[in-house]
């Protein structure tokens, strides 16, 4: 089994590229099944979630080749032979239910179970189906196995849905691009994931607009054609660098990413001490203050507001910020399982339902810890940047999961981190 082994305490310098987006790259590698021709998706991350789509692409008796040195996956779906993923490729990641849009709006049909991934909390796909029953698809349920089937074709509906979920979004805008007439979505969710899906579908032939707040309008066409798409940079990862550079104090650029994604991230640097200069496309950051705790209480929320995936990163960097943050994790019921491990370095930080209070300390120590999941995991290797001595980090499968080898980007950038 690999594990990081961090050595703290080393400034951070230079500059890094962003990786491309998983959360853009994953529903785009199932979007890809829509279209009647090839697509080339450049700037797909190697990570073991892309493998994972790729295996399930794979499965389909889609055409598929990853070249993980240019970072560019082509996908010709011109063929189509299955409609069912099976049990073992759901489990693999919870994004194998990115897969159900696709598939049921290219063949009509689709039979999966339900998805696995990382344990941060129930994540029931009612919506998903709901929302598809709505578009004329009938769901029966035998087993762990659900089937949904379109004998007479999908036809657009008003959807509202009752939380702007990522994920229901996707799948509906997936299965409404080749439905017969207009689907319209209110609550719909607005990360830019969500938008550099929606460009993906329009440059294949799709008419999707994004019509005010959490509106997505879409208009069914017959066919999509072929494609070359760059998916977004990856607002998460250049969070994670970040909180590394302000956690371990040092002056770093990261290239390749898009600082208006990242509005509700980067003042938060800023609060904590660190100086932060954005340009088009990089972000600049100097930090070597001792740190300071946020002023106010930090929520996690949907796009435009702070995201839950980097809850865990800011809180690696909260750790040693003299004074008391409080934050709150609202999407997920099941977030904080890191704190129990960043405990074990000496954090000091107590979790109440929703709830996680943070006192700073003066010193964390290394320890021997282990990912709980893939963003608990990044947030270890943040306080493990900022311990004294060494930190030795398990079950990094889960890192390896959303970031295109972490531990390389921290190291050229000075960090003691080595993969072993
Ligand atoms: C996506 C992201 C994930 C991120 C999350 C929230 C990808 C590949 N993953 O996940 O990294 O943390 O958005 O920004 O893009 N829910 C229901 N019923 C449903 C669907 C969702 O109750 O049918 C609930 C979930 O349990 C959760 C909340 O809605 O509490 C948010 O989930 P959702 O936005 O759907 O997240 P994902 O698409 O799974």
């Amino acid at each position: 089994m690999q594990k990081f082994i961090v050595t703290g305490g080393r400034k951070l310098s230079g500059e890094t590229i962003i990786q491309g987006s998983k959360n853009a790259v994953l529903p785009i590698l199932a979007a890809a099944v829509l279209i009647d021709g090839e697509a080339v998706i450049e700037g797909a991350p190697k990570l073991s979630d892309t493998y994972s789509a790729i295996r399930i692409l794979g499965h389909l008796g889609v055409k598929v080749k990853y070249c993980d040195s240019q970072k560019t996956v082509s996908v010709n779906a011109t063929q189509i032979h299955a409609h069912e993923i099976p049990d073992e490729m759901m489990k693999e990641m919870r994004s194998s239910i990115f897969f159900l849009g696709p598939v049921i709006g290219r063949t009509g049909s689709c039979k999966l179970s339900y998805p696995g991934g990382c344990d941060i909390g129930l994540r029931p796909i009612d919506m998903h189906i709901s929302a598809l029953e709505q578009m004329g698809v009938k769901v029966t349920h035998t087993d762990e196995h659900l089937h949904f089937t379109a004998d007479k074709g999908l036809h657009g509906a008003k959807i509202a849905l009752r939380f702007p979920s990522v994920g229901a979004t996707e799948n509906i805008i997936c299965a409404a691009v080749t439905a017969k007439g207009t689907t319209v979505i209110t609550n719909a969710a607005r990360e830019p994931e969500v938008t550099d899906l929606i460009k993906f579908l329009n440059t294949a032939g799709a008419k999707i607009k994004q019509a005010g707040e959490g509106r997505i309008v879409i208009n069914g066409v017959a066919k999509l054609h072929s494609l070359t798409h760059t998916v977004i940079p990856d607002r998460i990862a250049a969070a994670t660098i970040l909180a590394g550079v302000t956690a371990a104090g040092g002056f770093v650029t990261v290239r390749n990413c898009n600082p208006l994604d990242m509005e509700a991230i980067l003042p938060l640097f800023e609060h904590m001490g660190a100086s932060v200069f954005t340009g088009k496309d990089f972000v600049t950051l100097n930090c070597g203050k001792k740190l300071r705790a946020l002023p106010e209480k930090l929520t996690t929320m949907v796009y435009p507001g702070f995201p839950t995936d980097a809850q865990s990163v800011v809180m690696g960097a909260l750790c040693k910020a003299a004074g008391t943050t409080v934050v709150e994790e609202t999407i997920f019921e099941n977030r904080y399982r890191h704190v129990p491990e960043m405990q074990k370095m000496g954090a000091d930080i107590v979790v109440s339902g929703k709830t996680a209070v943070i006192k700073g300390v003066k010193r964390l120590h290394g320890a021997k810890v282990n990912a709980t999941d893939l963003r608990g995991g990044a947030g270890m290797v943040i306080a493990g940047l900022t311990a004294e001595g060494v930190t030795e980090i398990g079950d990094i499968r889960f890192i390896d999961r959303g970031y295109d080898e972490l531990e390389l980007t921290f190291a050229s950038l000075g960090a003691d981190i080595k993969r072993i």
